[in-house]
């Protein structure tokens, strides 16, 4: 089973990821979470994205299928499917996945579409912090790490992602509007989406995003 989760910055696909793929045992694949780890490790590709990303703006498609391409075929555990997060972002993105997946077992058999109005995401990126060490995801208001500016699963140093400022977030969201909208509606054209409400506390978003995916078989 091949799910893609989809929605603005801050709308939680993220946060629901990492429930997802306990519960259902899938490889999460964010291409967000790749090219943050690719800077960090100051590698080529990294400092190809570095720039794109702190302003908000999209790494190009052609970076960006290529690193999904290159990613999947060197996955080491199938597991029961994969988790798509943040990609593909662009009609671009869509079309080549499409190539590259259809009629295969790479193909996407779910959508997951995160609904939640744009003036709720800046309390939600500006409040975010995440674990250097394990990467789990923290908000100051709605999920406090219990020590602060510690991570409670590692002990890890908790920090503010760079493109996390109102600035970057308002050309996230017109960069959303312009180019990833579009690959709604490709999905959307295949009967393939299913629309969560994610402006609900995180737990309530989780029931409802478990029992879409309840009804499929993951195996
Ligand atoms: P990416 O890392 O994917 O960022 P994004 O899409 O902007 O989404 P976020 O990760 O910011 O939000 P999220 O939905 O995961 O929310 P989260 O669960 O953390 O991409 C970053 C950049 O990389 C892009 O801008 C681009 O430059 C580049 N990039 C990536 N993919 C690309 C592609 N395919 N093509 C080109 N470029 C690409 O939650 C947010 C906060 O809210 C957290 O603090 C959380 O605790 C809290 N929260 C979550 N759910 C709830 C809830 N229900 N109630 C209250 N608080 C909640
Ligand atoms: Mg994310």
């Amino acid at each position: 089973m091949n799910i893609l989760i989809m929605g603005g910055p801050g709308a939680g696909k993220g946060t629901m990821s990492t429930r997802i793929v306990k519960k259902y045992h899938v490889n999460h694949i964010s291409t967000g979470d790749i090219f943050r780890s690719e800077i960090g490790m100051e590698t080529e590709l990294g400092l190809a994205a570095k720039d794109y990303i702190e302003k908000g703006l999209l790494v190009p498609d052609e970076i960006t299928n290529g690193m999904v391409k290159n990613y999947l075929e060197h996955l080491s555990d199938k597991k029961s499917g994969f988790l798509l997060d943040g990609y593909p972002r662009t009609l671009d993105q869509a079309v080549a996945f499409d190539k590259l997946s259809g009629g295969t077992m790479m193909a996407i058999d779910i959508v997951i579409a995160m609904e939640i109005p744009f003036e709720a995401l800046a309390e939600r990126v500006t409040g975010r912090r995440l674990c250097k060490d394990c990467g789990a995801i923290y908000h100051i208001k709605s999920q406090p790490s219990r020590q602060e500016g510690i991570c409670d699963q590692c002990g890890g140093t908790l920090y503010q992602r760079k493109d996390d400022t109102v600035e970057s977030l308002n050309v996230r969201l017109d960069e959303y509007t312009k180019q990833t909208q579009p690959v709604l509606d490709f999905y959307e054209a295949k009967g393939l989406v299913k629309h969560i409400n994610a402006n609900q506390p995180i737990e309530k978003v989780w029931a409802d995003v478990a029992s879409v995916l309840n009804g499929y078989s993951f195996g």
